[in-house]
């Protein structure tokens, strides 16, 4: 293998960073495995760029530079094949943003959007947030994998179903949708007449090398038509604390709605998050290989942990940070209660409609992963025993 540039290995003291994830836990020895940043520096690239930035010292309103907009139409052409017009983008200052809009910006009042579940909580109070009614269709687990259960989804639609909100990779069971699943969702959305909004925020995060993103605007133009994708360099080059995010949507009466629900309440996206973005995908491919590389080991590592740990088990993550972990098995009524008295904090299944499962944040320098595992072992085997 390639010497390393970027060193993933080293701590960094997060404290007084005001950072959602460390601060929860301020004062206690919990490991913090839950919300999904990662405990890495960003590219080098992009701290630069932001002290260029910053030492200009004016901060006003400001532009989607044209580069920009050049290098994510490059990035999506390049990563994912896929060709996008620059008049497709619209910007947001984040895909939790992005989400709401487009329950509001489909349909009506009382409509229906459909969602599989477990998914990232938004998906679940975006439409009650927006006067929608949420409909969920759950992912089945086909031996050892999530699968999308078609069934299931084609009996949760009804005439007043509008929108089918979408994870591609999927928060949290790591999946990457394949060409074949995508299809299939997009003739069950051609059949209904459903706007698919799908939230790609982890397509650079595919951990397995012979797997690929596919965004499902990119199947074909009739399935373009019907979509708006929501993307960001947040997941992939670890600045989500920096607000620039993407809506591409090319069709223009869902452009001109989604752009009509945004006006006058969503607010610009700020100068640092475009120099930021700029930076990461203009010059961060390099770092962001060897994150990918880096993710790789960490993933295999709490597959062998959980593997051998009793009343566990994981699915196999095709991509993301985030291991979905089953541990209805342990015999304890709380999860994430049990894990923090061990000294890990982790995300609660039920949050995502999935209670008695566990989310695991494995993007941490291995020496702190190891330790929370070591943590988490301890807990289950001790919990066996009957200690
Ligand atoms: C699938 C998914 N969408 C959206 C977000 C959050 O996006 P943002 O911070 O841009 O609102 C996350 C963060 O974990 C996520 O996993």
């Amino acid at each position: 293998m390639a010497e390393s540039r970027f060193d993933f290995d080293r701590v960094i003291d997060r404290s007084g960073t005001q950072s959602e994830k460390w601060d929860k836990y301020r004062g206690r020895d919990i490991i913090p495995l839950w919300v999904a940043d990662m405990d890495f520096l960003s590219p080098p690239a992009v701290i630069t760029a932001l002290h260029e930035r910053v030492s200009h010292g004016i901060f006003g309103y400001t532009r989607p530079p044209e580069e920009l907009v050049e290098a994510v139409l490059c990035h999506l052409s390049r990563e994912f094949g896929w060709d996008v017009a620059k008049e497709w983008l619209l910007w947001i200052p984040g895909l939790v943003c992005g989400l709401n809009l487009l329950c509001r910006a489909v349909g009506s009042e009382g409509d229906e959007v459909l969602t599989f579940t477990p998914v990232y909580p938004p998906f679940l109070s975006a439409p009650g947030l927006s006067r929608r009614s949420l409909v969920t269709a759950p992912l089945l687990l086909e031996g050892a994998r999530w699968v999308i259960d078609f069934q299931a989804l084609e009996r949760a639609i009804t005439p007043r179903s509008r929108l089918l909100l979408l994870c591609n990779p999927h928060n949290p069971v790591g999946r990457v949708w394949s060409r074949s699943e995508l299809e299939a969702l997009a003739l069950v959305a051609a059949r209904h007449d459903l706007v698919i909004g799908s939230d790609d925020i982890h397509a650079g995060l595919i951990l397995d090398p012979e797997k690929r993103h596919l965004p499902i605007a990119a199947l074909s133009p009739e399935t373009a038509r019907r979509s708006i994708t929501l993307l960001a360099p947040s997941k992939s080059y670890n600045i989500p604390g920096l607000g620039c995010s993407f809506a591409v949507i090319p069709d223009p009466e869902l452009r001109r709605a989604f752009r009509a629900t945004q006006s006058g309440i969503v607010p610009h996206v700020n100068a640092l998050g475009y120099t930021a973005a700029l930076a990461a995908y203009r010059d961060g491919e390099g770092w962001r290989q060897e994150l990918l590389e880096y993710l790789r080991g960490n993933r295999d590592l709490v597959t062998e942990w959980m593997g051998r740990m009793p009343g566990v088990a994981m699915t196999h993550v095709e991509a993301t940070y985030l291991a979905w972990i089953d541990a209805r098995q342990l015999g304890c009524e709380d999860p994430v209660k049990f894990f923090e008295a061990a000294g890990v904090g982790l995300s609660d299944g039920a949050d995502f409609g999935g209670p008695g499962f566990i989310r695991l944040n494995f993007g941490a320098p291995r020496q702190l992963l190891i330790e929370a595992l070591r943590r988490m072992e301890r807990a289950v085997i001790e919990k066996r025993r009957g200690c």
